[in-house]
């Protein structure tokens, strides 16, 4: 039975990577360390909280004594690292604690895990070891009208959070190329789907829709991302952890640009058919004020991951968005308990000067 250390598994990706696992391999260990910060939530995993290959354990990945234990208690095969602080907004206000999480805590990982699994009497590793992290597109900057990410795109990160993110990748491949650690990256574009918190995109929008509230867009509305279903990004993790070649990055991501407005403006049309509610129309989009340093476009050339390990987007958007609209109308309860409390705060902070 391969045993995994899964970090950062009550955030959205995390979360469904857990469920996703569990439905494929009857046989597993997951082992969830989480902080539980603001984006982290116990609820979402209450499906799996009786599930024996499921352990939750609430902790900082940067606890070096706290790692360690795990490593010597459960002896892992795998380290998948999610946990992060991950929302561009944030990072802009507060890079500090990005540097803690994204940075430091994957050197602590990355140093817990070799001091686990490298024996340097002999001068090797254990068998069947792997080091696997969650990376993103935003290490690579910004593009123009023309051209995609590749693995060989220099990064180039703007924001605190990709630098901080692109640090991380760094150290990941300091750690293969100095120890001959068994490591891969992955960059993903942006994910959508069930359990996001809703300062990203599509659930921000999604619940402001719902609740008749302006629909804030930054700048000229026509910056391009890249979406991706977060199931499928899932399975890519996945397939990479368990087929990548030793010490490679692989881009995942699916040819499905869209610029923001047209995210919002198909968010509106859904919710009014949908809901039968005239209330709802393109007269609650506002434009803001423009997110400071805003990466103009994101696109992944995914050739990679699908020639190598045969990894294919199986959700087009159009399915996509409905079954997360779909999620997010059934989960009203979810909304409503992650979205009471600090998150008011949060969104009137946030947007008061926008
Ligand atoms: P998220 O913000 O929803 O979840 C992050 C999780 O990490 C939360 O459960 C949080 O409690 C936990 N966490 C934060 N700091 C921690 C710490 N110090 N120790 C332990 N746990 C901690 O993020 P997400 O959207 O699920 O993203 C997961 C990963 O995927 C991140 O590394 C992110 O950079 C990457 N990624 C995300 C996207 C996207 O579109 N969401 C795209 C590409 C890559
Ligand atoms: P986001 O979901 O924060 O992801 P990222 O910054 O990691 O790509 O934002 C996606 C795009 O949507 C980005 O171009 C910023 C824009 N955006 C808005 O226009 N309004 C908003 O309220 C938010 C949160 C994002």
């Amino acid at each position: 039975m391969k045993k995994y250390l899964v970090t950062g598994c009550a955030g959205f990706i995390g979360t469904n990577f857990v469920y996703y696992m569990l439905k494929k391999y009857p046989e597993i260990l997951l082992v969830n360390l989480d902080k539980l910060t603001y984006a982290g939530n116990l609820e979402n995993l209450k499906d799996c909280e009786d599930d024996p290959r499921h352990v939750f354990v609430q902790g900082d990945i940067c606890d070096k004594e706290l790692v360690t234990g795990l490593f010597e208690k459960y002896d892992f095969d795998y380290v998948i690292n999610f946990a992060a602080e991950s929302h561009v907004d944030r990072s802009i206000t507060n890079p500090e604690t990005f540097v803690e999480t994204n940075g430091m805590g994957t050197v602590n990982l990355l140093q817990c895990a070799k001091n686990a699994w490298y024996d340097s009497e002999t001068k090797t590793w254990a068998e069947g070891k792997k080091y696997c992290q969650v990376s993103t597109d935003e290490v690579y900057g910004s593009l123009g009208a023309d051209g995609y990410f590749m693995e060989t795109t220099p990064l180039c990160p703007h924001s605190p959070y990709s630098s901080s993110k692109a640090s991380a990748d760094m150290f990941v491949m300091a750690y293969h190329d100095t120890y001959g650690m068994p490591v891969n990256i992955t960059r993903c574009s942006n994910n959508y789907g069930p359990y996001q918190f809703p300062e990203k995109l599509i659930p921000l929008m999604i619940n402001n829709v719902k609740n008749h509230k302006k629909l804030p867009v930054y700048g000229d509305g026509m910056n391009v991302r890249d979406w991706l279903y977060v199931e499928d990004h899932c399975k890519a993790i996945d397939m990479v952890a368990n087929g990548g070649r030793d010490g490679e990055v692989y881009n995942v991501g699916g040819h499905n640009e869209r610029p923001n407005i047209f995210i919002v403006k198909t968010i509106i049309a859904q919710l009014h058919d949908r809901l039968k509610d005239d209330g709802i129309d393109e007269g609650l989009i506002q434009y803001v004020a423009d997110r400071l340093g805003h990466d103009r476009r994101y696109g992944i050339d995914p050739t990679k991951i699908k020639e190598e390990l045969g990894w294919y987007p199986e959700t087009p958007f159009e399915k996509g968005i409905v079954l997360t609209i779909d999620w997010y109308l059934e989960h009203e309860e979810w909304m409503n308990n992650v979205t009471s409390g600090n998150y008011q705060k949060y969104y009137e902070e946030m947007y008061k000067n926008k």
